[in-house]
């Protein structure tokens, strides 16, 4: 209601509707937004949050599903790959339509850490970020360009190291600044992932997605640079990346995995009982 009521204000005409636990009033959704669940206190891993949440998660998709079937699904609830592949597993739908917002959040840290040391506009800005959504992300120096110069060319190794590090981190720095988990940068996010979408503007963004193969990887849910247009995910797009980059994604595909087989570890003891 209260960002209805700025529409007069702000001059849009789109129509807002709040509900609560009335899922009739999602019905037939083009694309839904899962942020629910607990978010981050400070001292916490978004691995901590995982039995909680999937229970939420898997809830929500499941009243989602019953009135927008053909819905294409965007999580951001926490720990993202592993909530992404709960919602997969749950919505048992094409995985194009089932996907993660994660990427495009960590490279705007990235992008906007860049924009302060370089002293420009985080416009400039382009880059790649591949990976969890977790402390083992891996941005990708080697694919980000201030107005197409490379960084590296512009930024000293160090310094460069000392950004990445930060990234990484980028998302416990502002739950420790603000005592939970940060909302502007991440809505806006999801609000860019949802626009490329409704307009089919086949943009092209890290999402955290569902593999089969791709960079070597397969049945996992992990952080790649994806087409995103009115189906959903319209291509996944295999960068050459060189030895170190990676190790580095097989290292932070390691972790994801080790968080889903605890979900799958936890579905199979409910399945038991
Ligand atoms: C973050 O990194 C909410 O996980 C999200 O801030």
């Amino acid at each position: 209601m209260d960002i209805w009521q700025t529409a007069p204000i702000n001059m849009y005409d789109t129509r807002i509707t709040g509900s609560t636990n009335d899922y009739s009033k999602t019905a037939n959704s083009d694309v839904v937004v899962i942020t629910s669940g607990l978010p981050r206190k400070p001292g916490m891993s978004r691995d901590d949050l995982i039995s909680t949440n999937a229970g939420i998660v898997k809830g929500v998709t499941k009243s989602l599903l019953e009135y927008s079937p053909n819905a294409i699904f965007i999580i951001v609830s926490n720990p993202l790959d592993v909530m992404t592949y709960c919602a997969y597993l749950t919505a048992k739908v094409d995985s194009r339509k089932v996907f993660g917002m994660a990427g495009v959040l960590d490279t705007a840290r990235y992008r906007a850490f860049l924009a302060t040391e370089l002293n420009c506009s985080p416009k400039d800005i382009q880059a790649v970020l591949m990976g969890g959504h977790g402390d083992t992300m891996v941005p990708l120096p080697r694919y980000t360009t201030v107005a197409g110069i490379p960084v590296t060319e512009l930024v000293g190794k160090e310094r460069l190291d000392e950004i990445i590090e930060r990234t990484k981190k980028g998302g416990g720095e502002i739950v420790n600044l603000l005592g939970t988990s940060a909302w502007y940068a991440p809505g806006a996010s999801a609000a860019q992932m949802v626009e490329a979408i409704v307009r089919d503007q086949k943009r092209i963004f890290p999402v955290c997605a569902w593999l089969q193969g791709e960079y070597g990887l397969k049945d996992i849910y992990l952080g790649v640079p994806v087409k995103l247009g009115k189906n959903g995910i319209e291509q996944i797009i295999e960068l050459k990346l060189n030895a170190e980059e990676k190790k580095l994604l097989e290292e932070s595909a390691k972790s994801v995995k080790e968080v889903m087989a605890v979900l799958d570890t936890m579905n199979n003891s409910a399945v038991a009982k």
